[in-house]
């Protein structure tokens, strides 16, 4: 697939010489992230970064399908990145349609290029732009049929120091930003987030007689992140 138009950002590292020294590390998980790497997967340097590895992603994205709630066809992912969660809810074949949204034209050609790696750029429909606007504006017919899932980004102090990660300050938009803009979209919502976030900042969200599940997804005996599911997700 190399001779695709790869913008000069987007690569495919195939030796460690090639690889920045910051993403050694990573590259050196490379097939933990894709298992299909070496089919020819592209990331820009940042993407590395925030991708969400293979088996968490098949992880959540088996698990969000059998939870979700009846008559909800239609999965969005307000955050693509590179695909890594995009690709994995295509490969459940649960849903009609997959609305993935990413706002950096250099990200979004690689995780359109990932999907084909994977064999599932037919069940993905991608726009280019800020997720908040494109919901309102270009999805807001499909939300009586949607839930949402977002893998934000998870800058802002403290998210490898402190011990718990405060949700308040998390850039470049907080839990609350999240959750009220998408809440206006679908009450059924699931949000991938560091494995130490504020549990009473998320339990605040929750609506009189509503319910948040909270899930650890661990690799090798250590939780990697965790989702919350806001709505009516039938999670075990
Ligand atoms: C943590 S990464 C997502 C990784 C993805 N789940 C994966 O497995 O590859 C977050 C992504 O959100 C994108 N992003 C940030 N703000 C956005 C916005 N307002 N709308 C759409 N995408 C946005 C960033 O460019 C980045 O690629």
């Amino acid at each position: 697939m190399a001779d695709e138009d790869a913008p000069p950002e987007v690569h495919h590292y195939s030796s460690l010489q090639e690889v920045p020294w910051d993403i050694q590390n990573y590259w050196a998980q490379r097939y933990r992230i894709f298992s299909k790497y070496d089919d020819g997967v592209w990331l820009t340097d940042d993407a590395w970064f925030g991708v969400t590895p293979e088996p968490v992603a098949n992880k959540i994205a088996s698990q969000i399908a059998d939870s979700a709630p009846a008559g909800r066809s239609i999965l969005v992912d307000a955050f693509a990145g590179a695909g890594g969660n995009t690709i994995a809810f295509a490969l459940t074949g649960k849903w009609k349609r997959i609305y993935a949204i990413e706002k950096n034209p250099a990200v979004l050609k690689c995780a359109k290029h990932n999907a084909k790696v994977y064999g599932v750029e037919d069940k993905i429909t991608w726009f280019e732009g800020d997720c908040f606007e494109i919901l309102k504006n270009q999805l807001k017919e499909l939300a009586p049929y949607s839930v949402v899932f977002a893998s934000p980004p998870w800058g802002g102090p403290g998210y490898r120091s402190d011990r718990v990660f405060n949700l308040k300050t998390m850039e470049p938009y907080s839990l609350q930003r999240l959750y009220d803009e998408y809440s206006v979209f679908s009450k059924h919502m699931v949000l991938y987030i560091p494995r130490t976030s504020d549990l009473k900042q998320i339990a605040k969200l929750v609506p009189a007689g509503g319910k948040a599940t909270v899930m650890h997804y661990c690799m090798e005996g250590a939780s990697k992140a965790l989702c919350i599911f806001y709505g009516d997700f039938n999670v075990s």
